[in-house]
């Protein structure tokens, strides 16, 4: 019996492990996922500990992505750029690889599910931190025309634009956003978490985000999120939210992690979409 874990804090409530085992279950493996409660200062403890034991997989959820960055000793390029670590391979001797599936789990997801053209597409990417650094670098990878960094300390998307040295990227106050027509609009805020209230919205006029014809939410939940709200509001043609960005971003780790090529993701977004719902 393999054993697999999700490290975060908190993470009694991660689909992680319900994804993976249904992965498992596709393909006949035995498999045992647990999520791992730990602290800032265990963190480091946990991870090599569990490897130690045998471990044969880790993911990395809120807040240890840049903390998995910092020990790995070894990273994937897309791992480097994103500057965070969702995915731990053991190596063996200690060694461990650090990966990051998130990016490619949002454009599999956009492309795949959502049916989202990228090719000369205009993106706009709400918020600057980890989660958009991902997303930015993952998008970059793929034929967009343009992409407008917006976040509401706007010395962070400065930041964020100026590091991808890339002419595509530019950054964007909220006030000062013109969303060109037929856009696609990512929120890769924290907004969701951070008001506990659901009832702050993010600072778009409902006119400018009405010219995008695609709001895409990484986060998901039983209701539609505040940005989905604003969106759907505005009569913006697709909304969707993260769900599938979720499972696609453990298709990719238990791809990895067992050698395999294929994975049915859709059957997995399905299930958990009516137990969401239920
Ligand atoms: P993560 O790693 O999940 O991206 P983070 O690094 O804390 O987390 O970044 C959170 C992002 O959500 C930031 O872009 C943050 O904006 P600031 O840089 O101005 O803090 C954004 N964010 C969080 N709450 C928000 C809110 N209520 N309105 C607008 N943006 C918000």
């Amino acid at each position: 019996m393999a054993f697999f874990t999700v490290f975060g804090n908190p993470v009694a409530h991660s689909l992680s492990p319900q994804i993976h085992d249904a992965f498992a279950a596709q393909h006949g493996l035995g498999i045992r996922y647990l999520p791992s409660l730990t602290s800032a200062g265990q963190f480091r403890r946990a991870v090599s500990d569990f490897f130690y034991c045998g471990g044969a997989g880790a993911n990395v959820t809120v807040p240890f992505k840049e903390s998995a960055y910092e020990l790995v000793t070894h990273l994937t390029t897309r791992a480097a750029k994103a500057r965070a670590v969702n995915t731990l391979i053991p190596l063996g001797f200690g060694q461990l690889l650090g990966d990051n599936t998130d990016g490619i789990g949002l454009i599999t997801d956009l492309r795949v599910n959502c049916h989202q053209q990228l090719n000369q597409r205009a993106v706009v990417l709400l918020g600057a931190g980890g989660a958009a650094r991902g997303a930015l670098h993952a998008l970059l990878e793929q034929p967009v025309a343009s992409i407008t960094v917006v976040n509401r300390t706007i010395a962070r998307a400065e930041e964020l634009a100026q590091d991808s040295q890339d002419s595509r990227v530019t950054a964007c106050a909220f006030d000062a956003l013109a969303i060109t027509s037929g856009a696609l609009v990512i929120n890769a805020t924290s907004i969701s978490l951070t008001d506990k209230s659901g009832t702050a919205s993010l600072p778009i006029a409902t006119a400018e985000l009405a010219k995008a014809t695609c709001a895409y939410d990484m986060m998901y939940g039983a209701e539609p999120t505040v940005f989905m709200q604003q969106a759907q509001n505005a009569e913006v043609n697709d909304v969707f939210d993260g769900l599938g960005m979720l499972v696609e971003q453990a298709a990719v780790a238990f791809k990895l992690w067992h050698d395999l090529e294929r994975v049915n993701t859709q059957q997995v977004i399905e299930q958990l979409r009516s137990q969401l719902k239920g």
